[in-house]
């Protein structure tokens, strides 16, 4: 199993290009199987996760390649309509192409999606969806069948107790092509749903509201191939921001979604650090030391704080003047990680829903296990503004959702190595 070594204790100074986003590539590869013709897709990023989503699409007998940052999707011959077992477990994102699947070949059959790395991560919402939207759905030792008895989906309304990201994007692909009109209310309203719907649309789907609480959808017979460039990963973006404001200096993020980063910009940017937007980039720069944040730091459904980037902000606050306070509203298990930051000097401790961060003078190096995505890239973010060098190992975490982590750390000034 590789490692990452970090030495930290160096300022940061350089800039890096935003990769494109994880959690867009995913359900749009996705919305592709709905496609009966070529898709091509630019600014995909080259994840372990993007491997997994290939190989499912493969292994449905359609055609799925990824080179450099292109992937090229030909669903025009879709003849499966199982996910593999090993498939469905590699990734939890593997219930996306349930949606796809069931709508395009009217039926469905996969596991539960395997692993605890955040808590409890049920799929009741995206069940129920399916089964308003026409779907007779029966389980067989661990098996579940999704069928679509006249082999279309019927549109629906579709109430949704709380605004899951996933639900929703299941929603959308498995009514682009079912009769008649289907609407969310209480959708998801995240940017990357936002982003699969602009593709669909470009594949001749019709689909409204993406990007508020009610979504509309009207089916359509059949889509089209199209080229679609996929948006950046706001997510890294906050990471290699958070590295900076955690080791001290000044970088320019590249290729930047900046109103899409504004939720976790505005946060930022009262530990003190002086961040400048412009075009499609950001500059942030931190001389002094961090500032604790006064007000609680509440993750929400966007555009609140997103618990994607709670852990890596926490890293940073770690060695802040002050204390900060964050409230994970959205996950029940997302504080895996404070064992590392202990381990490396951080004061933190977890009560329920939330975790008090006492800031302390200054971080050390330990050897450390990534927990999780996001969990194990704050691993990464700690050290770089600790003393002394950090072994950080289970990095198969980390490589799931950065692209070339080590390559624009290294970019960027800071020393890390993959052993
Ligand atoms: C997506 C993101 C993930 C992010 C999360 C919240 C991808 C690939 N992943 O995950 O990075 O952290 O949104 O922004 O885009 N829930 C249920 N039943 C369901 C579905 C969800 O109870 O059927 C619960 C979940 O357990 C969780 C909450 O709803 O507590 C939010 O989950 P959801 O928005 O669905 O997250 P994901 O789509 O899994």
């Amino acid at each position: 199993m590789q490692k990452f070594v970090i030495t930290g204790g160096n300022r940061l100074g350089g800039e890096i290009e935003l990769q494109g986003c994880k959690n867009s590539a995913l359900p749009i590869m996705a919305a592709a199987v709905l496609v009966q013709g070529k898709c091509i897709l630019e600014s995909c990023p080259n994840l372990t996760d993007v491997y997994s989503a290939a190989r499912i699409i493969n292994s449905l007998g359609c055609k799925c390649s990824v080179a450099g940052k292109i992937a090229e999707i030909d669903a025009s011959a879709v003849s499966g309509s199982a996910i593999p077992e090993k498939l469905m477990g590699e990734m939890r994102s593997s219930i996306m192409f349930v949606g796809a699947i069931l709508g395009r070949t009217g039926q469905c059959t996969f596991s539960i999606p395997g692993g605890c790395e955040l808590g409890p991560r049920p799929i009741d919402m995206h069940l129920a969806a399916f089964s308003k939207l026409g779907a007779e759905i029966s389980e067989n030792g661990g098996e579940i069948t999704c069928r679509l008895p006249k082999g279309r989906g019927h549109g629906s309304k579709i109430s949704l107790s709380f605004p899951s990201v996933g639900a929703t994007e299941n929603i959308i692909l498995c009514s682009v092509l079912a009769e008649g009109e289907t609407v969310v209310n209480n959708a998801a309203r995240e940017p990357e749903i936002c982003d699969m719907c602009r593709f669909l649309r470009a594949c001749g789907a019709k689909i409204k509201g993406d990007g508020e609480s009610r979504i509309v959808i009207e089916g359509v017979e059949k889509l089209h191939g199209c080229e679609y460039c996929i948006m950046p990963d706001r997510i890294a973006g906050a990471t290699y921001l958070a590295m900076t404001a955690a080791a001290g200096g000044a970088m320019i993020l590249k290729n930047a979604c900046i109103a899409e980063m504004e939720p976790f910009i505005s946060v930022l940017e009262q530990t003190g650090c002086y961040i400048c937007t412009a075009d499609n980039r950001i500059y942030l720069r931190r001389g002094g030391r961090l500032k604790a944040i006064r007000d609680r730091i509440r993750t929400m459904p966007h555009p609140g704080f997103p618990t994607d980037a709670q852990a890596v902000l926490m890293a940073a606050l770690a060695a802040a003047d002050g204390t900060s306070v964050f409230e994970e509203n959205i996950f029940d298990c997302r504080y895996r990680h404070t064992d590392a930051l202990i381990k490396m000097g951080a004061d933190i401790q977890v009560m329920g829903k939330a975790a008090v961060i006492r800031g302390v003078k200054g971080l050390h190096g330990a050897d450390v296990e990534a927990t999780d995505l996001r969990g194990g890239a704050a691993m990464a973010v700690a050290a770089l503004g600790a003393e002394g060098t950090t072994s950080i190992g289970c990095i198969n975490h980390i490589d799931r959702g950065y692209e070339k982590f080590e390559d624009n750390i290294t970019s960027l000034g800071g020393r890390i190595s993959r052993v």
